[in-house]
């Protein structure tokens, strides 16, 4: 039961929620770091703890689909339709909010987003702390998100009070954000429902990609961003690249589809490999917070097509890669 975390670890973990604590929880996508969504005290901790800006909201999550009704305003058949096809999933709405939430966990905004994790353990914290639980991604602002109990130990170390042990996740890149606020539907974030199966749900044909100011901190240039540099090459470039880099003396972790082009490892170059789309989203934050460990320079990927998951893998890439405000 539980993968692992026994019924009284979770008990501890839900009754820490319940009086304003910080709570670690595996979810399909990555590691979040939960409190009570109605409680502003705990809300403002979070906030704390991440080093994120107040006005960048979070995600509420629920024990089950049937709660959407309480904590969003009105929510209309086309959010009945997504949570009904992808609840439990890595599926985000943005609703107008209700009133019970802290009014922090929205940063003001009067939307919030809510999602019903598929994980046990998730599911099992939520149901016991009798909340929900606002949780962005458990690691400092800007930095890799956590996908093992471990990355989160090592990003947050003592300002989380509990951390629920539920193995690596799943998935491994976040959900998908869609907005269902104006009459037309947007997705803000890609990730771990393509769009086109949202597309199929809601009827529509091309649904629009949220642009302009960010609203989301996920949209912010650089994001997801490892302490080494990340370079995006097409895998005809690859193997030159490489060596271009390892003879400047730099330390160089390549990540390759295992049926992708030749690259020589040696000395300063590692050769990761893998087996497909669903395979490197899973491990992508693993292969960043690696090569960090391992004091690589540069981390050179060769990017799946940006279809369906690809999309969402894709997307994360380019923020890692992309120009870092603070160098
Ligand atoms: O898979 C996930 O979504 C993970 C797990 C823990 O559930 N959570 C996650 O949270 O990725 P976070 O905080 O790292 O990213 C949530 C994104 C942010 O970019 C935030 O701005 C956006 O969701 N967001 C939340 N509420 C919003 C709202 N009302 N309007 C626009 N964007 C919103
Ligand atoms: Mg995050």
């Amino acid at each position: 039961m539980n993968r692992g975390v026994a019924p009284a670890d979770i008990e501890r973990a839900a009754a820490t929620i319940r009086r304003g604590g910080l709570v670690a929880f595996p979810t399909e996508t990555v590691y979040g770091l939960g409190a009570d969504a109605t409680n502003d005290a705990a809300v403002r901790r979070v906030f704390d703890v991440k080093g994120r800006p107040a006005d960048h909201p979070l995600i509420v999550h629920l024990a089950d689909a049937a709660e959407l009704d309480r904590w969003a305003d009105r929510p209309d058949d086309r959010a009945r339709a997504l949570a009904a096809a992808f609840w439990p999933g890595p599926l985000t709405i943005i609703l107008r909010r209700g009133a019970r939430l802290s009014p922090a966990v929205t940063g003001g905004r009067d939307t919030v987003g809510l999602r019903v994790p598929d994980h046990e353990v998730a599911r099992a914290l939520l149901e016991e702390s009798g909340t929900v639980i606002a949780a962005p991604s458990a690691n400092r602002f800007g930095r890799v998100s956590p996908t093992s109990a471990e990355d989160v130990r090592r990003d947050l170390a003592d300002d989380v009070d509990v951390v629920l042990d539920g193995g690596p996740c799943s998935l491994g890149v976040e959900s998908t954000i869609v907005e269902l606020v104006g009459d037309e539907p947007q997705i803000l974030r890609p990730g771990g429902v393509p769009a086109d199966s949202i597309e199929a749900v809601l009827g529509v044909r091309h649904i629009a990609r949220g642009v302009g100011a960010p609203r989301a901190p996920g949209m912010l240039a650089s994001h997801y961003a490892p302490g080494a540099a990340v370079e995006l090459v097409g895998a005809s470039d690859v193997a030159g690249r490489v060596s271009e880099l390892a003879a400047a003396g730099r330390r160089v972790v390549a990540v390759v589809a295992a049926d992708g082009p030749p690259v020589t490892p040696s000395a300063l170059v590692t050769v990761v490999r893998h087996g497909g789309v669903e395979e490197l989203a899973r491990q992508l934050y693993r292969h960043l917070r690696d090569a960090d460990v391992a004091g690589a320079d540069v981390i050179v990927v060769v990017p799946p097509r940006p279809e369906g998951l690809g999309a969402a893998v894709v997307d994360r890439l380019r923020k890692a890669a992309a120009p870092r405000p603070h160098g």
